[in-house]
């Protein structure tokens, strides 16, 4: 069965377990996304592909959605680029750029989201965390990229996502070098920020 929506006042029929992602790309409407990956089963990780939704039943309300989880439905009215839908991109991004300050791909997914950059972020990440200390330098966004090509396509389970809040990160089963890494390379393939590189064992 087909399910008919509009995106930014286009209808389009897409089928069912449509995610609202696919359903734009097919209108080549384009969201931004940083966890999301065609090969991979839909996380929800990082929020950068929020739009704005409403139907009929909502009483002239709306509400933010990732885009890349969230599936098709009949009636439903998309918007990829109001006022709130780009909010809620910066804002997102803005918690992103205070983990990640060094990461060149967030800086330049800023721009193009007209966020205003200093090259120390220290405006950004004091306005988003205050003065609590700061946390490790790291490029990695926990988009979970890695650790979903490994389970879901290599089979591996060689890399988990360990820890919690600030101390939240990838790693190996007890830090330790994985055993069942086959060194393919995928998990650095599809890092969004350069964060996993591939090494030559000794
Ligand atoms: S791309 Fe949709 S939540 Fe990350």
């Amino acid at each position: 069965m087909m399910i008919k929506l509009t995106i930014d006042d286009k209808a389009v029929d897409v089928a069912e377990d449509t995610t609202l992602l696919e359903a734009a790309k097919s209108l080549k409407i384009k969201i931004p996304t940083l966890c999301y990956n065609t090969y991979l089963k839909p996380y929800g990780g990082c929020r950068i592909c929020l739009v704005e939704i409403t139907t009929a039943q909502m009483g002239g309300h709306s509400r933010l959605v990732s885009s890349c989880t969230y599936p098709a439905e009949e009636g439903l009215k998309v918007f990829t680029a109001t006022d709130r839908v780009k909010q809620g991109r910066i804002f997102v991004l803005e918690l992103l750029l205070a983990r990640c300050p060094e990461s060149a791909d967030l800086k330049a997914l800023a721009e193009e989201l007209g966020i205003s950059y200093d090259e120390t972020m220290d405006e950004v990440g004091n306005y988003l965390i205050h003065d609590a200390p700061k946390p490790e330098a790291t490029k990695c966004i926990l988009c979970g990229l890695c650790v979903r090509v490994c389970a879901e396509v290599t089979k591996r389970n060689a890399l988990s996502l360990a820890y919690r809040g600030a101390n939240r990160k990838v790693t190996t089963p007890f830090n330790k070098i994985s055993e069942t890494c086959i060194g393919c390379g995928s998990c650095a393939y599809l890092c969004p920020t350069n964060t996993i590189t591939v090494e030559e064992a000794d």
